[in-house]
C-alpha cells in the first residue's frame, strides 16, 4: 500500500476496529477510502455484495466487518454469530478474489484458540483442543475465515492474511450493559455509579484472571503495518504482550472514571478462564510494537465514552456512539457522533461541544417536523427514525468542514 491514492475498501468502517483503521489510513496520508455502513451494505447478501465489488473494484479490502459480542450474546445469537459471520467473510474474500483485490487482511480473534492452549497462545495453538464453549460458534466462523484465506492464497498465489487480536479497546468501543466485554462494561458501570452518586459497585468474580488488553489505536498500526510488510499463509496475533489481572483493570478504570466509592468483588460468581495471553513474537519479529499505555488508553477511552447510551442502545438498539458530553447532557435523547475524527477536530468539537449539541437538537427538531418516521423519546424530544441526517459545521480553527452523524 505505498500509492496514497490506492483504494482501499475497509469494511465494517463504523466498529470499534474499522474506525481506528480508517483513522490511522486518513492520518498516514490515504486518499481513496471506500467505506459502507451496515445500512448502505448488507455483507451477508450476496448479490449486493458482488456488485458492489464490481462497480468499486478496490485494490485492497481490510475486513473488520463482523458480528461481534460478549459471552452473554454468543449464548443468546449462536445462530446468528455462526451464521452472519460465515456469510460476511466468505462474501467480501471471495468477491474480493473476483474482482481483482491485490491485498485482503482478515481479522480473526484470540477466541480461535482452544479453552486450555497453553499460555502466552502460539500461532500453531490452533485447532489443537476443544473451544471454549461459550463463544465456540463465533470461533468456529473466525477459523473457516482464516482457513479460507489460506486456501485461496494456495490455489490462487493470491495474497490474504489473517490478524488475530487480542481483547481490544478504545474510542468507539460498544457499552452495551449485555453485549460488551468487560472492559467497556467496568468503564460503564463506573461512571453510572459516579453519575448517581452510588456507594458501590460490586463486580463478578474474585478479579484474578489475567488478561490482555491492546489500544485499538495500535491494532490499526499493526494493520498497515501487515498490509505493507506480513505476507504469508500462517495467522499472525496481535497483543500488547502486557498482562493485568481483572482487579488491577477494575482498581485503573476506577480511578480513571474518578469514581470515588468502594470497590466490591462478589467472589461466588465465577471467574473464567484463569490467564489468556497472545504470544505476538512472530509480528514482533517482523518489527512490530504496540505505542499506547494501558492508562493513556483507558484515559482516551472514557474521554471518548459516550454519554447518551442510556437512550440510544436501551430505547432504539444503537450499539455504540462517540462522543462523551457534559454529565448534565446524560439524558437526552439525540445522539452526536463526528463522522471524520481526526484529533484536531475532536479536539475542537469537545471545545465547541455546547454550541454543536444545540444546533444538533434544533436540525433534529426540524427533520422529526419534516420526516413522518418518528419516536418519542423518553424525555420529550422527537427524534427522527431510522434516519442519519448529515449537518456540515465549519471547522473554525482549521477551516475544515466538520460532519456531524444525528443518529436517531
Ligand atoms: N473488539 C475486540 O475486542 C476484538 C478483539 C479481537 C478481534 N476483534 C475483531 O475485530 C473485528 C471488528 O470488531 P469490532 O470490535 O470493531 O466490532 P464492532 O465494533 O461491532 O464493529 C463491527 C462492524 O461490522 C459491521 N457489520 C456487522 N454486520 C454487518 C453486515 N451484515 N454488513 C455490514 N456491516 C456489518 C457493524 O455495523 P453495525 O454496528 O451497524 O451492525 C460494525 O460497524 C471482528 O472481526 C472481531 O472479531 C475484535
Amino acid at each position: 500500500m505505498e500509492d496514497k491514492s490506492a483504494k482501499i475498501f475497509i469494511a465494517g468502517h463504523n466498529g470499534l476496529v474499522g474506525s481506528a483503521i480508517v483513522r490511522k489510513l486518513r492520518n498516514l496520508g490515504f486518499t481513496n477510502l471506500i467505506l459502507r455502513s451496515h445500512h448502505e451494505l448488507d455483507l451477508t447478501r450476496q448479490f449486493d455484495v458482488e456488485t458492489f465489488f464490481d462497480i468499486e473494484k478496490p485494490q485492497f479490502v481490510i475486513l473488520a466487518a463482523a458480528k461481534v459480542g460478549g459471552i452473554h450474546a454468543n449464548n443468546t445469537y449462536p445462530a446468528d454469530f455462526i451464521s452472519i459471520n460465515l456469510q460476511i467473510q466468505t462474501n467480501v474474500i471471495h468477491s474480493s478474489y473476483i474482482n481483482g483485490v491485490k491485498k485482503i487482511m482478515f481479522l480473526g480473534s484470540s477466541c480461535i484458540y482452544p479453552k486450555l492452549a497453553e499460555q502466552p497462545i502460539v500461532e500453531e495453538a490452533l485447532l489443537t483442543g476443544p473451544l471454549e464453549p461459550t463463544n465456540e460458534w463465533y470461533a468456529i466462523a473466525k477459523i473457516a475465515g482464516i482457513k479460507m484465506c489460506q486456501a485461496y492464497r494456495l490455489q490462487y498465489k493470491w495474497d490474504a492474511i489473517s490478524l488475530m487480536p487480542t481483547n481490544l479497546y478504545g474510542a468507539n468501543d460498544n457499552f452495551h450493559p449485555e453485549n460488551s466485554h468487560v472492559l467497556p462494561a467496568l468503564m460503564r458501570r463506573f461512571h453510572e455509579a459516579k453519575v448517581k452518586g452510588a456507594k458501590e459497585v460490586v463486580v463478578w468474580g474474585s478479579g484474578s484472571p489475567l488478561r490482555e488488553f491492546l489500544h485499538v489505536d495500535d491494532l490499526a498500526d499493526a494493520v498497515v503495518f501487515s498490509m505493507e510488510k506480513y505476507s504469508g499463509l500462517g495467522h499472525v496475533n496481535v497483543g500488547s504482550g502486557l498482562e493485568v489481572t481483572i482487579k488491577e483493570l477494575a482498581e485503573l478504570v476506577k480511578e480513571v472514571v474518578g469514581f470515588e466509592g468502594e470497590l466490591v468483588w462478589d467472589s461466588t460468581k465465577p471467574d473464567g478462564t484463569p490467564r489468556k495471553l497472545m504470544d505476538s513474537s512472530k509480528l514482533a519479529a517482523l518489527g512490530w510494537v504496540p505505542k499506547v499505555s494501558l492508562r493513556d488508553g483507558l484515559v482516551d477511552t472514557y474521554r471518548c465514552m459516550p454519554c447518551f447510551f442510556h437512550f440510544a442502545e436501551d430505547k432504539i438498539g444503537i450499539p455504540k456512539v462517540y462522543v462523551k458530553a457534559p454529565e448534565s447532557y446524560t439524558s437526552y435523547g439525540v445522539c452526536v457522533v463526528p463522522y471524520a475524527a481526526d484529533i484536531k477536530s475532536y479536539e475542537w468539537f469537545k471545545q465547541n461541544f455546547e454550541w454543536v449539541l444545540c444546533n444538533t437538537l434544533l436540525f433534529a427538531e426540524i427533520l422529526s417536523v419534516i420526516f413522518h418516521n418518528m419516536i418519542h423519546s423518553a424525555r420529550g424530544f422527537y427524534v427522527p427514525c431510522h434516519l442519519y441526517a448529515f449537518i456540515a459545521l465549519p471547522l473554525l480553527s482549521n477551516k475544515k468542514w466538520w460532519y456531524l452523524n444525528i443518529i436517531d
